[in-house]
This record gives C-alpha cells, sequence and structure tokens, in this order.
C-alpha cells in the first residue's frame, strides 16, 4: 500500500445564490495541493505549509483538526504528516478551510484504503471548518469531496444529495482583495426572516434543483436568485450591485455572493459567455482602487483527486 500521496483539493462555490449552507459546487481550476506521508511515529503533524500564513498546530489548523478527528475514531497503526501548498486565499470566499479540511481526511482515507465513504469523510472534515467559521456546515465541504453539484440535505446527521451538472455550464469567478471572515458575515444575518421571502427562497431552491435535472437553462436563470442573504451581505463588497447589473446584461444565467464573500461567483450557459462575463468583471472592477483576480472554470464532476 501506498505511503504517500499527493492531492488536488478543490476550490468550491457554496449557497449558490438561492441556498444559503445547502448548496455547493466544485471548482476546476482554482485548488489547493497537499501531500499527505504516512509515519511509524503516531499522530498527526504539519509539516509544511506552503503560500499563506496558516498555523503548524494541529489543533489550530483546519487540516489537522479534521486529520485529528479522524485518526481519533479509527485508531490507525501509524501516523500522518501533511504538507499544504495552498493556493486558494484564506477569506476568499471559495472554500479555502474546506480545501485544507477536506484534504487531509481524503489523503489519509486513500493511504488507509478507503475505509470511509464521502459521507464520512466530509463529516470529519466539518470538525475542521467549524474552526474557521465557528459552525459546522458541510456546503463547500460537500462538493469538494463528492464533486459536481450537491445539496447539504441535513448537516446532522449528515446527508449530502448529489446533483447532475448540465454539461455547457461555467462558472466565473471574481476575487475583490479584501479579507471577509465567514463568522463576521455570518454574525451580520438575521435570526428570522419575513415568511414571503423564505417562500420565495425554496421555491428558487426546488427550482434550481429541478433545472439541474432537466438541464432547464432558463429555470436556472429564473431560479438563481438570493432574497434572503444577499441584501445583508452585499453592504460588505464595494460595488457588488454594478457588477451583479454588468454581470446580468453580459448574458450570464445567474450570479450571487461565492460563500460569504467577497469573492462573486456568476454561471453562464458555454464557456464564451462565461468568457465575457470574466471581461466585464474585469471592466467594472478596473475603475476601481480594489485589486482583484478573475477565473474561469467548467464544473468540476469529480471533486478532490490524487495527482
Ligand atoms: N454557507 C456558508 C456561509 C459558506 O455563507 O456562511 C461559507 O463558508
Amino acid at each position: 500500500m501506498k505511503k504517500e500521496i499527493k492531492i488536488f483539493s478543490p476550490a468550491t462555490v457554496a449557497n449558490v445564490a438561492c441556498g444559503f449552507d445547502v448548496l455547493g459546487f466544485c471548482l476546476d481550476t482554482i485548488g489547493d495541493d497537499m501531500v499527505i506521508r504516512k509515519t511509524e511515529e503516531k499522530g498527526i503533524k504539519i509539516t509544511k505549509i506552503e503560500g499563506y500564513d496558516l498555523p503548524y498546530e494541529v489543533e489550530k489548523n483546519v487540516a489537522g483538526v479534521s486529520a485529528l478527528a479522524m485518526y481519533k475514531d479509527l485508531k490507525p497503526d501509524c501516523g500522518f504528516e501533511i504538507e499544504i501548498y495552498k493556493n486558494i486565499k484564506p477569506g476568499s470566499g471559495i472554500g479555502s478551510s474546506s480545501a485544507s479540511a477536506a484534504g487531509s481526511v481524503y489523503g489519509m482515507n486513500e493511504l488507509l484504503g478507503k475505509p470511509l465513504d464521502n459521507t464520512k469523510l466530509t463529516y470529519y472534515a466539518m470538525k475542521g471548518e467549524a474552526l474557521a467559521s465557528q459552525c459546522e456546515h458541510a456546503d463547500n465541504l460537500a462538493p469538494a469531496i463528492f464533486g459536481g453539484f450537491t445539496l447539504v440535505k441535513s448537516a446532522c446527521p449528515l446527508q449530502v444529495l448529489e446533483l447532475p451538472a448540465p454539461t455547457d455550464i461555467f462558472a466565473t469567478l471574481i476575487h475583490p482583495q479584501i479579507e471577509i471572515k465567514t463568522s463576521e458575515s455570518r454574525a451580520i444575518l438575521p435570526k428570522d426572516i419575513p415568511l414571503q421571502n423564505a417562500i420565495t427562497q425554496w421555491a428558487n431552491v426546488g427550482s434550481f434543483v429541478h433545472a439541474l435535472h432537466t438541464s432547464d437553462y432558463s429555470l436556472i436563470k429564473d431560479a438563481l436568485n438570493d432574497v434572503v442573504i444577499e441584501p445583508h451581505r452585499k453592504q460588505l463588497i464595494p460595488h457588488f450591485d454594478d457588477l451583479k447589473n454588468a454581470i446580468m446584461e453580459a448574458g450570464a444565467l445567474g450570479t450571487g455572493i461565492s460563500g460569504s464573500g467577497p469573492s462573486i461567483f456568476a454561471l453562464s450557459k458555454g464557456e464564451n459567455t462565461a468568457k465575457k462575463v470574466e471581461q466585464t468583471m474585469r471592466n467594472v472592477y478596473s475603475k476601481t482602487n480594489i485589486q482583484f483576480e478573475t477565473y474561469v472554470s467548467k464544473i468540476n464532476t469529480q471533486g478532490i483527486k490524487t495527482l
């Protein structure tokens, strides 16, 4: 059996406009690399972190916390070393902590001969994710681990539904270089919502799921609308309304805040439209004094993978 593997742990978009804390999808071109190594010495160690300044202490690092939770339950007759080559900026809203939390448990599971299924891996990864957001949610982790579009039917007990991805759907992302902490972005949300908004939102979630199953692009467009979370969070993202209007004029199916922000995602039919949306995002943000990065990605239906 292998002693070491190198993996690609992808970035993800959570919420997908209407599905706060339940919907997510997996990106293809952005992600972290990690190396997981079996050791004779027992325990978990983080031996290398490149890209961003993150803690080496296992209990303070999301990859370490998820690895430790799984390690304590499985009690394997070995230890593990974790190396993290981080490309996803922490606090960017595209699942940086999820990529780390999922990567360590996925790698350990592979090296142990795959005793756990994807749901159980997501369960352990949630322990790490909770360190970053002070809340156990799986809407970034599920797409990172399962790939494609996912819906978290229930977080406790964990139940993840895999949704189909229409073949011609592409994502465009803009990442303004400001940091928004998930915990702070959650703290500004109201605890109660008006009934009419709840009705609109659950109709949109149901319609979006139906649209994915039927590849109904027109219904995807109608359903990608968030009347519950976006009105509160958009104030954290400079020029959000200008960007949104321009993205829709460029032909996107829909747009919204990626996870807890500041990244903004758009979904489009076809790569050409996704690239046009990218240029539009660049045009809008070039007029500001905020640095930014943009990406175009197809939907990654495989999720996390061994390199
Ligand atoms: N669903 C989460 C949120 C994703 O929006 O707060 C961020 O990790």
